[in-house]
């Protein structure tokens, strides 16, 4: 059970995780609150000793109240930044005051502990008496976790306005070392998302940022920072931040003198750039979460916690996900009610369970210039409306989906002649188009109103399962001149408030329907989002091959579980890689599963062979998405090889490319198993668990008899599935 507790004589605050603490406190007679310690649980002793000395030398000594306030300041970093005073690392939070006034000084004003269910949530406040700012930092850990959700309320209970510069959610100071730290984190661009990488933390700031008012292909709001950590083992410091929009992840590294060392900061949240909030008397403002998480068990353990913190605490649902079968790659645009009817039939025969029609059904959307924004059925395309396919959908035994982008128009439809001030747009400027759209100005209470209605009524309208949320442009000139003077500025955030506030409403009224989570593939994959939809979609690109490295990213913050990954035809459409199906699918198959070929061109022995390994998917399915993985191997190295445990339950997948001189990769060593028991494959082959862990389980086979599909010389792959024998 996670624990907080204040020491009220000591000014300190310790927060028990599972088996992370995490302490900090009260220093300079009330003028600062400062850290003291995040990593492993070390016994209220040694953290007063630390709190009191900056190390452990006289951790055994308690040192009294008073020398806690003489001692600990000099030391110890601020638990959050409010600017101000002699701060000069980057801060956490910058006010300016309608006099004029641009720093704050806070003091201690109180704290609560409260427990919820099963978590447990600190907040403490900071004020600026002067101008009656509150600042309350907030913590909340769930019991059997090591993630501390932080986030910040910043309340004006002044008589005259105040302006946010800069509201981060949380300060994250890492311990202090000798050694350089590394941080590990995802990069990418469309169709190349979460591709895993590594960087020494220089001397100096090192950011990772969104501009764009999304969360991005480019970058992802998480990081994983180490000084020597493997996949195996080792201290890793890991963060996420729960934020669709622009965002940005500072890592700082000052050289503070001979005698202070060096120090690291990593402090995140919404992307100052561009943005100010101005809180009116009376207003407060909440950030979102920056979740945080201590791991001694590697970069995989680490994994393995978000993913199981994620599944329980942030996703909305934990049943295993319905095999999705979406047209997008087989129609492109050229949505007809019989050539879906014709895919929908297919998919029920390989066992789809939930059918999904892509972009191209809705008014004049022919291409991608123009319908954006009519969101009514194309009567050209569906003379009936969506009725009969829903209906012939249903008696195939599938649940029925659709694919929308919301917050976009282009020029060419009718929501744009109409209202062609509801995007961000500065007054004669360009409004840049991409992909010929512009995004509409969500802010504006009106356009959130009538977007809100719009997909209402088309829920309410058609018997509709799962909406597909795309968004496929950054915003651009973020200009909103009917709110010039009045605080325009805050369109970056308050854009991604009030979606969330639409998709939260929908949710409310269809609880039945699920959503995914799009943005030209992977651009806005985060915990906020995650939050509100049941899968997001992974990458545009559905090369199997390179899918593997994608999803190896992916994994390091996100559980398969929200991961949807589709098999689509070969040679692939965007890489012409070929590959075989049982590749493709078993790619796939590491997440949550879902077909986007184009199935009326594969031949029968295809869809035969689809239907046995869609099949076997919803044998292990429960396995891989709701157990714990192992990435046994890199990606895209000799073999990939990963594995999924749950209860009795083994899955192990591996993957390999066209190999040299015949080498046949070693057997792979399976981990988390119970050494004593028995396990029985499919074909009735029984190993012992500590064989497996130590010897190995052999997934590529000797050279005898190979065939395209083994892959011995060509790509291959395998899917093994192990039970315990009781
Ligand atoms: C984006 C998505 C695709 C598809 C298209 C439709 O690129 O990532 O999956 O929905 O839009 O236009």
């Amino acid at each position: 059970m996670s624990d907080a507790r204040f020491d009220k004589d000591a000014g300190i605050w310790t927060i028990a995780m599972r088996s992370a603490w995490y302490v900090f406190g009260i220093a300079d007679d009330g003028a600062a609150i400062r850290h003291v310690h995040w990593g492993p649980a070390i016994g209220d002793s040694a953290a007063a000793g630390l709190a009191a000395y900056g190390d452990g030398a006289n951790g055994l000594r308690q040192p009294s109240p008073g020398e806690h306030k003489r001692l600990w300041g000099m030391d110890a970093p601020d638990e959050y930044v409010p600017w101000g005073g002699l701060r000069y690392e980057e801060p956490s939070l910058k006010a300016e005051f309608a006099d004029g006034t641009r720093n704050t000084e806070c003091r201690y004003a109180g704290q609560r502990i409260t427990r919820e269910g099963d978590a447990v949530t600190v907040e403490v406040d900071l004020a600026d008496a002067r101008y009656g700012l509150t600042i309350s930092l907030c913590y909340r850990a769930h019991d059997g976790f090591d993630v501390l959700e932080r986030w910040v309320r910043v309340r004006n209970d002044g008589v005259a306005p105040v302006t946010l510069a800069q509201a981060l959610s949380a300060n994250w100071p890492l311990p202090r070392q000798d050694q350089d730290w590394q941080v590990r984190y995802l990069h990418g661009g469309w169709s190349a998302e979460t591709q895993l990488t590594e960087a020494a933390l220089p001397l100096g700031k090192f950011t990772l940022e969104s501009r764009r008012g999304l969360t991005s292909l480019n970058y992802n709001p998480w990081f994983a920072a180490h000084a020597g950590a493997s996949e195996d083992a080792g201290q890793v410091w890991s963060g996420a931040l729960a934020w669709s929009g622009s965002w940005k992840l500072v890592f700082e590294t000052t050289a503070a003198g001979p005698h202070a060392g060096k120090r690291t900061h990593v402090t995140g949240g919404w992307n100052d750039f561009d943005w100010s909030l101005r809180l009116a008397p009376g207003e407060e403002t909440t950030t979102p979460v920056f979740a945080g998480l201590y791991s001694d068990a590697g970069f995989g353990g680490a994994s393995r916690e978000w993913h199981a913190w994620q599944r329980a605490h942030v996703l909305p649902r934990t049943e295993p996900r319905p095999v999705l079968y979406n047209s997008w790659e087989a129609t492109s645009f050229a949505v007809t009610e019989a050539g879906q009817t014709r895919l929908a039939e297919l998919a029920a025969r390989i066992g789809a369970e939930l059918f999904v029609v892509d972009d191209g059904w809705f008014k004049g959307r022919h291409n991608d210039q123009a319908g954006l924004g009519d969101w009514t059925v194309d009567p050209a395309k569906f003379p009936d409306g969506l009725q009969s396919l829903i209906a012939r959908v249903r008696l195939l035994g599938m649940k029925f989906g659709l694919w929308v982008e919301p917050e976009m128009v282009n020029a060419d439809s009718d929501l744009y002649r109409a209202h062609p001030d509801w995007v961000y747009h500065f007054r004669d400027r360009t409004r840049s188009e991409r992909r010929n759209q512009l995004v509409l100005n969500l802010a504006r209470d009106d356009v959130a109103d009538w977007l809100y209605q719009t997909l209402h009524g088309l829920l309410g309208t058609y018997d509709i399962d799962f909406i597909k949320w795309d968004f496929n442009r950054p915003i651009s000139e973020p200009g909103w001149p009917d709110a010039v003077g009045d605080n325009p500025e805050r369109v970056w955030t308050q854009h991604v408030r009030n979606l969330y506030a639409i998709i939260d409403r929908l949710r409310d009224a269809h609880p039945a329907v699920e959503f995914e989570g799009c943005s030209s593939g992977g651009g806005r994959v985060d915990l906020g989002i995650l939050s509100r939809v049941e899968q997001v979609w992974t990458s545009d690109n559905t090369d199997a091959w390179d899918r593997l490295a994608i999803q190896e990213g992916f994994s390091q913050a996100y559980p398969a579980l929200a991961m949807m990954a589709w098999v689509t035809d070969s040679p692939n459409p965007l890489t012409s890689r070929e590959l075989p199906l049982s590749f493709r699918f078993h790619s796939a198959m590491a997440g949550s599963l879902g077909v986007g070929g184009d199935l009326a061109s594969w031949s029968e022995a295809e869809l035969d062979e689809a239907a046995a390994l869609v099949a076997a998917y919803k044998q292990v399915r429960r396995t891989v998405q709701l157990g714990t993985q192992y990435r046994l191997t890199p990606a895209r190295g000799k073999l990939t090889a990963w594995q999924y445990l749950l209860g009795d339950e083994v899955v192990v997948l591996g993957w390999w490319a066209p190999r040299h001189y015949g080498e046949i990769p070693p057997p792979v060593r399976l981990t988390g198993l119970d050494p004593a028991q028995r396990y029985q494959t499919t074909d009735g082959t029984i190993y012992h668990g500590a064989a497996l862990m130590n010897g190995g389980l052999r997934l590529v086979d000797e050279p005898a008899g190979a065939d395209g599909h083994n892959g011995l010389y060509g790509f291959g792959s395998r899917m093994i599935r192990l039970s315990a024998v009781r």
